[in-house]
């Protein structure tokens, strides 16, 4: 049953929120900013940082339990003597709640001056620069200048926290964040305080470093540069970089996330929010995997193998499709292999073209599995199974006709192979089959086994450099959005897969993604009446029946909203 409503004021602004919220996040809707640091609304209230202290006051009560009214009939508003929290102060009926007030703003300037004792105040040479909570709060909301003339206290700098992060102890303003994400989200009580007042310092339980596969969420909440990532430090300066919204390709849970880059080169990826996805959160397996894009050896324009000097030539899209597609044309009993970590709208592209105008009835996609966490980690590590099922590209289970492609090949009766984004040599079609065929089409990013091989190769692009859409294993469609151009001509998959059907005289005139998307609305139920606006940046539930979309990933993309309520804390 939902909350019963509260009606209160802030700064002067009426205010409606269910019973139950804090006078933070009340002022957050109607866009008043109630400066914190310990408080973060996916984590346990402790209200140690004093930085969201607001003057409240109630109506007045009378002697007979009535509201005391002024002469002109409204309520008289009784302040307590004292701030009081706004974190872990509940909205109540009638409340008021000054966040501004003189008493407000001296509080918080003191909060400020104490919070920089001793902080070592090293910004120029500090990762967090940039995005830091300390920096901001004290331009908005500090005295500007110290009175602190005495040696500051000096902590342990750069310490490993585990292979991941670096802990620098002077710039931790004992928020207890970490401490209480590593207990009570990550499921590992690992973190804590030591020594008392100016003395206390984060440290980890003797040999208990952060070990988790989430480790590396502490490093964003941390309001200060005392977190920072091994991966990340002293790559860049956060205001060069672009934000870009993604999806994350390498599992079924589809974490919504951030894209970092700058002239072309992707330099981290964070959680972005999404309750009904990934809350905050994302795992490390899944956050520290985006390295293969910045890869040298990506392939960045067409090629052909010559059949006489079994050397490689470059060619030009217009000569690669051509002769693709004439090919195609000549080379019968074709088998076809996709990724499930391609988008629908190349899955739904590559179906046409096998199916519909090659004929081929021997497609499916690679399975790509490994041990899930029933919070987030999903154990299908195919970010659009999902997507690969609903275009027909392959059924439950997924790769099921793999064998018989490759018995195909071996018998002879499979003479070409179009393979979309897998390295198929690792996953049943051995090279010596491989070389059995008389095409084999790649469209790729990166260089392997079966491009080597290969007749054609189209060179592709990854998750952060186009378009398109993954749906996770719930069925919620989320868009891609591309944050880098690809290396050299290389292009999104959707573009080749359009240009060999309009060769092939089907129609392909796909001039945008939006287009293909629109196609797919017109052919696949579930997607009716959609459109990639209409996804936005939160994504929409799809309706999918039938036994292959029976899914192991429960509500939030995961059994639970953290790890440590279905394991015991370690
Ligand atoms: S390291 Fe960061 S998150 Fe942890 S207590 Fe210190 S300031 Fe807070
Ligand atoms: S849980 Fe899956 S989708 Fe989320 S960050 Fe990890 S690998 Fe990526
Ligand atoms: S945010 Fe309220 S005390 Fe820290």
């Amino acid at each position: 049953m939902p909350e019963p409503i509260i009606k209160l004021t802030i700064d002067g602004k009426p205010v409606e929120a269910p019973r139950g919220t804090n006078i933070i996040e009340a002022a957050k809707a109607v866009g008043i900013e109630v400066p914190h640091y310990c408080y973060h609304p996916k984590l346990p209230v402790v209200g140690n940082c004093r930085m969201c202290l607001v003057d409240v006051g109630m109506p007045k009560i009378g002697a007979d339990k009535k509201p005391v009214l002024d002469p002109d009939g409204k309520p008289v508003i009784a302040f307590g003597p004292k701030l009081a929290i706004g974190c872990n102060t509940a909205v109540a009926e009638g409340m008021v709640v000054h966040t501004r007030s003189p008493k407000v703003v001296k509080a918080r300037e003191g909060v400020m001056e104490f919070l920089l004792i001793n902080h070592p105040l090293d910004c120029p040479i500090c990762d967090q620069a940039g995005e830091c909570r300390l920096q901001e709060f004290s331009v908005d909301y500090g005295q500007g200048t110290s009175r602190f003339v005495e040696e500051k206290v000096h902590k342990p700098k750069r310490t490993p926290l585990g292979p991941k992060i670096v802990l620098d102890d002077e710039r931790c303003i004992l928020c207890s964040r970490c401490v209480r994400f590593m207990k009570d989200v990550a499921g590992q009580d690992c973190l804590g305080f030591v020594n008392r007042g100016s003395y206390s310092t984060l440290t980890c339980y003797p040999g208990r470093e952060p070990n988790t596969n989430y480790d590396l969420n502490i490093v964003d909440i941390c309001p200060v540069g005392a977190l920072t990532s091994t991966d990340f430090r002293f790559k860049q300066r956060v205001w060069f970089l672009k934000e870009t919204r993604s999806v994350c390709p390498n599992c079924a849970t589809g974490c919504n996330t951030v894209l970092w880059s700058r002239e072309g080169v992707v330099y981290r990826q964070t959680p972005a929010d999404n309750d009904a996805v990934n809350q905050c959160w994302m795992c490390d397996y899944g956050r520290l995997h985006y390295k293969f894009i910045n890869d040298p050896r990506r392939l960045t324009s067409p090629s052909v193998k010559s059949s006489v000097l079994g050397e490689r030539f470059g060619l030009s899209w217009v000569d690669a499709t051509r002769q693709v597609a004439e090919k195609l044309g000549t080379v019968k009993d074709i088998a076809a292999i996709a990724s499930a970590r391609a988008t629908t709208e190349e899955l739904f592209l590559f179906n046409k073209l096998v199916r519909e105008v090659l004929r081929a009835d021997l497609v499916d996609c690679v399975p790509h599995t490994g041990e899930g966490d029933r919070f987030l980690l999903s154990a299908d590590r195919s970010p659009n199974a999902t997507g690969a099922k609903l275009t027909g590209v392959t059924a439950d289970p997924v790769g099921a006709r793999i064998p018989n492609i490759a018995a195909g090949i071996a018998s002879g009766k499979v003479r070409g192979l179009i393979v979309l984004g897998e390295n198929v040599a690792k996953y049943g079609i051995a090279e010596g089959l491989l070389a059995k065929l008389e095409l084999l089409v790649v469209i790729d990013t990166l260089p392997n086994q079966v491009t080597e091989l290969a007749h054609y190769v189209l060179p592709g692009a990854t998750f952060a450099e186009k378009r398109g859409t993954f749906i996770n294993a719930r069925g919620r469609i989320q868009r891609l959005n591309a944050a880098i151009p690809s290396p050299g001509i290389a292009r999104p998959e959707w573009q080749t897969l359009a240009a060999l059907l309009n060769e092939l005289g089907a129609n392909g005139d796909y001039l945008t993604i939006e287009d293909v998307f629109a196609d797919m609305t017109r052919t696949l139920g579930p997607l009716a009446g959609l459109n990639l606006s209409k996804i936005g940046d939160w994504g929409v539930e799809l309706k999918l029946e039938g036994p292959a979309f029976a899914t192991e990933q429960p509500k939030n993309g995961g059994a639970s909203v953290s790890l440590a309520a279905v394991q015991p804390s370690r």
